[in-house]
């Protein structure tokens, strides 16, 4: 499903999108950024921008003004990645006119191709890992004297906890915070624990101060990101204790009590999160979102399959019969909360009944939106070593297409439903279709749009739906 022009999201793992950012130009050696991928890549990318901007680099939007272009990269699926082999083309022609550019790669891709990466884009200078962003001073060092750099260590400690990031293409009302790194689930289609390597959890007081400092400077949202926010832990340590004692479980922190530090800054900072894991989200989790209004009423659950046997293959740790108790928890906890989910189709074996059960399930649950997409084939992964990818591309489209094809159906009962309701809504800016609208979400996460008036990004306004779009509810200040 696409987000809609509003949308400040952008999430290569789910929408194919891309986006420039860019901050404060100064003086000094100029720094061009491009990421892809998921929210955390452009959260990374801020992070980026923060190690260079403190060894006197300016970041600028005009790739023909930049000393260093640095690529942050996806690797979740094939076409993730040959797009970015597509951009790296285009970089070619730039280094053609400034022969002391330096461009880098950085994220999964860097970290799942290592230095083959320099053999195969000959115009690469730097290969980074997601881990060793800290190590990018020495590396363009090391790279302005004509040599590859190279660093794609993984790390078991890094969380860039004392980082402050530099935010970029920032509305001043929204930001994300990384509350873990890594991804200790090895679904068996996935990419992820391969290029982020082991799941680490931040300590809890440098998430909710980045948080108050958000809010002291005019923020009004964050969200909290992990590839699995559920398994979030902190036990005086980033890396889960294999055996933690009865006293380090009951100092710790999890999701929960974390979710609950945050929404106490203030009840005008909303708390969104993402992702949301279905074998490991507690109804301690939907009790915290049910008790604080700030939190808001919205869970991305992906379920990649509704067949139980393509469940257990794909290593997800729960079956069709677990993941709908989970939805009905969150509707008997939270009702009227925002369902959305992520699908696979054409997963190793999948027979066409299988794949019906995908479809019976998304009617069933009724989601409110999805991100869909055919099954690629990712190296190393335990599917790649262990099944076959018997399913012809035909298939996986044709399977896709009718998921995609439903999926419109009930993001459309959904939108409709909300015909005729209020909802408090967050400004986030000005429509991109008219000058005389402003845009913002409730608290489900829908993009509603309405007259602008005398409204400005950061306030909160009640707004009754009029109408709606395929993507967008439209309606008016009350
Ligand atoms: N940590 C999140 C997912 C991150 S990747 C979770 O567990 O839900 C985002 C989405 O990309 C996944 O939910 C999945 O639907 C999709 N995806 C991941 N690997 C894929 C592959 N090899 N082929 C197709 N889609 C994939
Ligand atoms: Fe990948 Fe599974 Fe981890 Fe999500 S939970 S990042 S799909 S391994
Ligand atoms: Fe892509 Fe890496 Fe995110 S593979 S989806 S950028 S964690």
């Amino acid at each position: 499903m696409e987000l809609t022009n509003e949308s400040k999201v952008i999430d290569e793992a789910r929408q194919g999108e891309a986006t420039v950012v860019t901050g404060e130009n100064s003086s000094g050696r100029k720094l061009y950024i491009e990421s892809y991928g998921c929210q955390m890549n452009f959260s990374d990318s801020e992070i980026v921008a923060s190690v260079l901007t403190d060894n006197g680099f300016s970041t600028t939007k005009q790739m023909e003004e930049a000393d260093v272009i640095f690529i942050n990269t996806c690797a979740i699926r094939d076409n993730a990645e040959q797009r970015i082999r597509g951009r790296l083309k285009e970089f070619r022609a730039a280094k053609g006119k400034n022969k002391d550019l330096i461009v880098g790669v950085l994220g999964c891709m860097a970290e799942r191709l290592k230095t083959k990466l320099l053999e195969e884009e000959k115009i690469v200078d730097i290969v980074v890992g997601p881990d060793a962003y800290r190590d990018l001073p020495n590396l363009v060092a090391e790279a302005e004297t004509g040599q590859k750099a190279v660093n794609v260590q993984l790390s078991k400690e890094e969380t860039y906890a004392d980082i402050n990031p530099v935010r970029l293409n920032s509305n001043g009302i929204t930001a994300f915070i990384s509350i873990t790194r890594g991804c200790d689930n090895m679904c068996s289609f996935c990419v992820v624990p391969f290029t982020r390597g082991r799941e680490r959890s931040r300590k809890p007081e440098s998430i909710v101060a980045e948080a108050q400092e958000l809010f002291d400077n005019g923020y009004r949202e964050v969200t909290l990101l992990g590839q699995n926010v559920d398994s979030y832990l902190w036990t005086g340590g980033g890396l889960k204790k294999e055996n933690p004692s009865k006293e380090e479980l009951e100092n710790a922190t999890n999701f929960a009590q974390l979710l609950e530090k945050v929404a106490l800054v203030s009840p005008d900072l909303r708390v969104r999160f993402s992702t949301s894991h279905p074998k490991d989200m507690t109804d301690d989790v939907l009790y915290t979102m049910a008790k604080y209004e700030n939190i808001c009423n919205y869970i991305h659950l992906p379920v990649q399959s509704g067949n139980s046997r393509v469940l257990e293959m794909m290593n997800r740790g729960y079956s069709r019969e677990w993941y709908m108790d989970r939805i009905e928890a969150i509707r008997r906890i939270i009702p009227g909360c925002g369902i959305s989910t992520d699908i696979i189709t054409g997963f190793c074996s999948e027979t066409n009944e299988e794949h019906k059960d995908t479809i019976s399930l998304m009617e069933w649950v009724g989601y409110d939106f999805a991100y869909m997409f055919k099954y690629s084939e990712r190296p190393k992964t335990l599917a790649q070593r262990k099944y076959e990818d018997d399913i012809p591309e035909e298939v996986k489209g044709e399977r896709l297409k009718e998921v995609i094809d439903l999926q419109m159906k009930l993001s459309d009962v959904s939108n409709k439903k909300d015909v005729g309701h209020t909802f408090k809504v967050l400004v986030e800016g000005t429509s991109k279709r008219s000058d005389e609208h402003v845009f913002g979400r409730n608290s489900q996460n829908k993009v509603i749009v309405f007259p602008k008036e005398n409204y400005k990004p950061g306030d909160y306004v009640n707004v009754l739906v009029q109408d709606c779009t395929p993507a967008t509810l439209l309606g008016k200040a009350v």
